[in-house]
């Protein structure tokens, strides 16, 4: 499967997003990634939708948003509308996460589900065959810059055998501690699509950083 780098704006000069979603479009990444957060599902909060609408006025590339929220359900419709092209929700903030991915693809945009790193694998076997892509969490959800959790390799190797099985065509996607030491070895175990942060954001030339983690 194609290679694919999502930046991760969360990790970008907030009084300056103009210039992220530029560098992005000047960039070879195909996706930029934004990290809604409620301060419920998440102990943190981020941004919400009139920072996205901000950002779709500027951004030429594919809008991959990830919602660390509860009660996605209630929210689908005005994501959708703030420009997201995927919606990826957590299964753990979902009480029926068939029916959010029935309302994300009432919208016709693209639907991805999420776990975090304490969630088994497993859990996910009812939806693979249901969404365009998992994203599997390689740190806990809420903070940009953490340390990426080694055990997720185990854990994208057995993902994968399941979209192999069950919906090969799904995409994986990776977040948190996505590096220039760590990309060869995550499409290696499966993943196609990496969401870069701090790797992206905080290095001298980001524009070169994206290249270097296509090029791994
Ligand atoms: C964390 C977010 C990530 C975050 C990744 O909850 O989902 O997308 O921006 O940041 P880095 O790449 O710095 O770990
Ligand atoms: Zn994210």
């Amino acid at each position: 499967m194609q290679k694919i780098i999502s930046p991760s704006i969360l990790a970008a000069d907030f009084s300056n997003l103009q210039a992220a979603c530029e560098m992005i479009n000047q960039s070879d990444a195909d996706w930029i990634h934004i990290d809604v957060m409620d301060g419920v599902f998440v102990p943190n909060i981020s941004f919400g939708f009139p920072v996205m609408e901000a950002i779709k006025k500027h951004c030429k590339k594919f809008i991959d948003v990830h919602i660390m929220i509860v009660h996605p359900e209630k929210y689908v419709k005005r994501f959708a509308d703030a420009g997201a092209q995927m919606l990826t929700f957590h299964y753990e903030a979902a009480e029926n996460p068939q029916e959010v991915i029935d309302l994300i693809r009432k919208e016709g945009i693209k639907v991805g589900i999420t776990i975090n790193p304490d969630v088994p694998v497993a859990v996910l076997k009812p939806y693979i065959d249901k969404v365009d892509m998992v994203l599997l969490m390689s740190v806990f959800a809420g903070y940009g810059g953490q340390k990426f959790i080694e055990e997720s390799y185990a854990r994208l190797d057995e993902l994968k055998n399941l979209v192999e099985e069950l919906n090969p065509d799904c995409m994986i996607q990776v977040d948190g501690g996505v590096a220039l030491e760590n990309a060869a070895k995550l499409y290696a175990h499966g993943a196609n699509v990496l969401v870069a942060g701090s790797s992206v954001f905080k290095a001298a030339d980001p524009v070169g950083m994206i290249r270097e983690l296509l090029k791994v």
